[in-house]
């Protein structure tokens, strides 16, 4: 880009997107008329990230103050685990023997594919989904049975129970799925768990679940909570309590289960990250401010693709899939130009595009940019 031309859109930008915001707490959010009827909005002077599916808000004022209230315990060791336990207890109903907390769920998702390869054995997985529990499993010398989602783009839970094998030692399942924001319908998805997890363990990784608005769906705990054992479910902080960078997570199951997972987990969560969590599952305000947004940004983004009559998962996360048709490295590239971090490829996708929602104003932008260069 022209560097004087790079210049004067980063000052229109500066202030275009103030004018983008006020303009839609104007019109109470009418996404028709941010798209249709906004001036030239100006290129941000730093990349947008619509990549990782993090929370644009987070993390919430409170969760912030606690952080900054506990740095002079930042010398013990000793943090406020029980009482967070506590707290997670409260909010799932489930006993706290029944919880183990992480540096990020990655950490669960991590040590969950170390248990499946301590034997041999395979582990079952849809296709394509977020693949670091598998991976893991793979690098110990499991054998990985991927299963295609359906031509409907769900996870195919008949195909998945075809596919597990006397030697499976995991199914894992994501609800909702990524980089495919799909859920499973909840029925369906107990029965199986309560079928498959006699036999070997079923790990749900629900790392969005506080984003579904869908009567379809349910999250699992309550089998947990049930006593049910080889059920092993993981949430993260990472996303609607924007502690993407602190990394918070949390596995729920019976003890014996989490016992053998305390063994192969490797990471801790520091004090400040403790007391900023102990904040911001008490901050449902925060949640419901992230929650609202997040469907600002997504009905700017999917009325985009009604608009043009694109093809693409309705979303039930905080990030969305759309056939671009465009190969997913070049519109990477092309949306770079613009300061515009999209989502890698993901096999065998490779003509869909993940976005990430970011605030309504830089959907906004995204959506001239892509007018502009393909609408
Ligand atoms: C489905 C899913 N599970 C787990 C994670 C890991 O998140 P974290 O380690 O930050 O908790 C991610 C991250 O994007 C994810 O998409």
């Amino acid at each position: 880009m022209n560097p004087v031309m790079s210049r004067r859109r980063l000052l229109m930008g500066a202030s275009l997107f103030g004018g983008a915001a006020a303009l839609q707490s104007m019109t109470g959010g009418s996404v028709r008329l941010l798209n249709s009827a906004m001036a030239e909005i100006g290129a941000p002077a730093v990349p947008i990230r619509m990549s990782s599916n993090e929370n644009p808000w987070g993390p919430s004022k409170l969760a912030i103050a606690a952080m900054e209230q506990a740095f002079d315990q930042s010398n013990l060791y000793g943090g406020i685990a029980g009482k967070i336990f506590e707290l997670q207890s409260r909010i799932e109903g489930v006993p706290a023997s029944h919880i183990t907390m992480s540096a990020g769920s990655g950490e669960i998702l991590q040590a969950a594919g170390v248990l499946a390869a301590l034997e041999p054995g395979s582990v079952v997985a849809p296709y394509p989904t977020f693949s670091q529990s598998v991976r893991a499993a793979e690098s110990l010398g499991a054998e990985v049975i991927n299963v295609p989602v359906g031509e409907d783009m769900h996870i195919d839970l008949k195909a998945m129970y075809a596919a597990i094998r006397p030697d499976t030692r995991m199914v894992y399942l994501c609800n909702p799925n990524n980089p495919i924001p799909s859920i499973i319908e909840k029925k369906a998805l107990e029965d199986f768990v309560r079928t498959v997890a006699k036999d070997r363990l079923v790990f749900i990784d629900e790392a969005y679940y506080e984003y579904v608005d869908n009567p379809d769906f349910s999250s699992m705990m309550h089998l947990v909570a049930e006593g049910l054992n080889n059920v092993l479910i993981a949430r993260t902080a990472s996303k609607i309590h924007g502690f993407a960078g602190l990394r918070v997570g949390f596995g729920f199951a019976h003890p014996d289960v989490l016992a053998k997972l305390n063994r192969v987990m490797t990471g801790s969560v520091n004090i400040l990250a403790e007391h900023a969590a102990y904040a911001s599952y008490q901050d449902s305000e925060f949640q419901d401010f992230s929650r609202m947004k997040n469907k600002e940004g997504l009905a700017i983004l999917e009325g985009m693709y009604d608009e043009l009559g694109l093809k693409y998962v309705k979303s039930n996360a905080n990030f969305s899939f759309v056939e671009t048709g465009i190969d997913v490295r070049e519109f990477q590239q092309a949306m770079r130009e613009h300061n515009i971090l999209v989502g890698r490829p993901f096999e065998p996708f490779t003509r869909w595009a993940r976005i990430s929602i970011a605030k309504p104003e830089e959907m906004s932008y995204l959506v001239q940019t892509y007018k502009k260069l393909y609408g």
